[in-house]
């Protein structure tokens, strides 16, 4: 939270209800946010809390039923296929399951391609293609000359993981939503992946959205948290405000549910 920083992306009653009637499901209930640029926001809650939905609201993938997304302090406006393009260009995502964000027809090289098209490189010499794309690939561990010419689907979970984060690079989004980019790998290869996040959120000024069910982990690197349940911000504020003094029930129990791995086990119960 903070004044001197530009509003880069909020909402007022942002709200989306899913199906009618008795099957009607409110999974993001008028909820209203500031982002501000180059912070880290992470957006905490249990599984079924709402952030996917809300995720997908930002990106623009879904409709809003309610309420109103601000972009750079602006009512949004991706009313038209050509203004989305022109959004996405500022926004995008890493998703949970990597797999589903490839293509699964395209070559590794077409997808890093695609990301420097995007970015106006369209007619850049081969040369410098190459050059982008193997240092964008050695920026996140990987080595370029060994994926040219693979599918997305050749790769380890870990591999596709670092990949998604080589198009972020490619692409210097002026925001990237993280949907718990980590979920599906060790926890080394966490760090090293949230360590390249940050590193690129220095190098580009990215305001990072990070969606996650662990209260510790965002405790630890971000700026703003916002707690989530049953589809609305309960609590929000700087990360010490919510997860020090935090007020909401809801953030306490989050909080008692970390196991604490450094407290001694107490037998004498058992
Ligand atoms: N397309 C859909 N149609 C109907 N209901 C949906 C749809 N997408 C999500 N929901 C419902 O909206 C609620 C919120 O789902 P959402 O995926 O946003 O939760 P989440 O916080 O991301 O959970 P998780 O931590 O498990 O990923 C859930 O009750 C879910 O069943
Ligand atoms: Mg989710």
């Amino acid at each position: 939270m903070s004044d001197t920083k530009p509003m880069c992306l909020s909402g007022k009653g942002v709200t989306k209800v899913f199906g009618l009637g008795a099957k009607k499901t409110v999974a993001v209930d008028h909820v209203d946010f500031e982002f501000y640029e180059g912070e880290l926001i992470s957006i905490v809650g249990e599984s079924g809390s709402g952030k996917t939905t809300i995720a997908k609201m930002l990106l623009g993938l879904i409709g809003v039923t309610e309420g109103q997304v601000f972009f750079q302090g602006k009512p949004r406006d991706i009313s038209t296929h050509k203004k989305k393009k022109e959004y996405w260009k500022d926004i995008q995502a890493i998703f949970q399951d990597p797999f589903s964000s490839f293509n699964v027809f395209s070559k590794i090289d077409a997808v890093l391609l695609d990301c420097i098209n995007m970015r106006g490189g369209r007619w850049f010499s081969r040369d410098k293609k190459t050059s982008m794309m193997t240092e964008a690939c050695s920026f996140v561990n990987l080595k370029y000359a060994e994926l040219t010419n693979k599918y997305p689907f050749e790769l380890s979970g870990g591999q596709m993981q670092r990949l998604m984060i080589a198009r972020i690079f490619l692409l210097k989004p002026k925001i990237l939503l993280a949907d718990e980019p980590t979920s599906m790998i060790d926890a080394c290869s966490r760090a090293t992946i949230l360590n390249m996040l940050m590193h690129l959120r220095d190098e580009i000024g990215m305001t990072i959205i990070f969606i996650t069910h662990d209260i510790g982990l965002a405790y630890y690197i971000s700026d703003s948290v916002y707690i989530m349940e049953h589809g609305k911000f309960v609590e929000s504020g700087t990360a010490d405000e919510v997860i020090l003094n935090s007020k909401a029930d809801y953030t306490k129990r989050l909080i008692s549910d970390v196991p604490k791995i450094y407290e001694e086990w107490d037998l004498s119960t058992v």
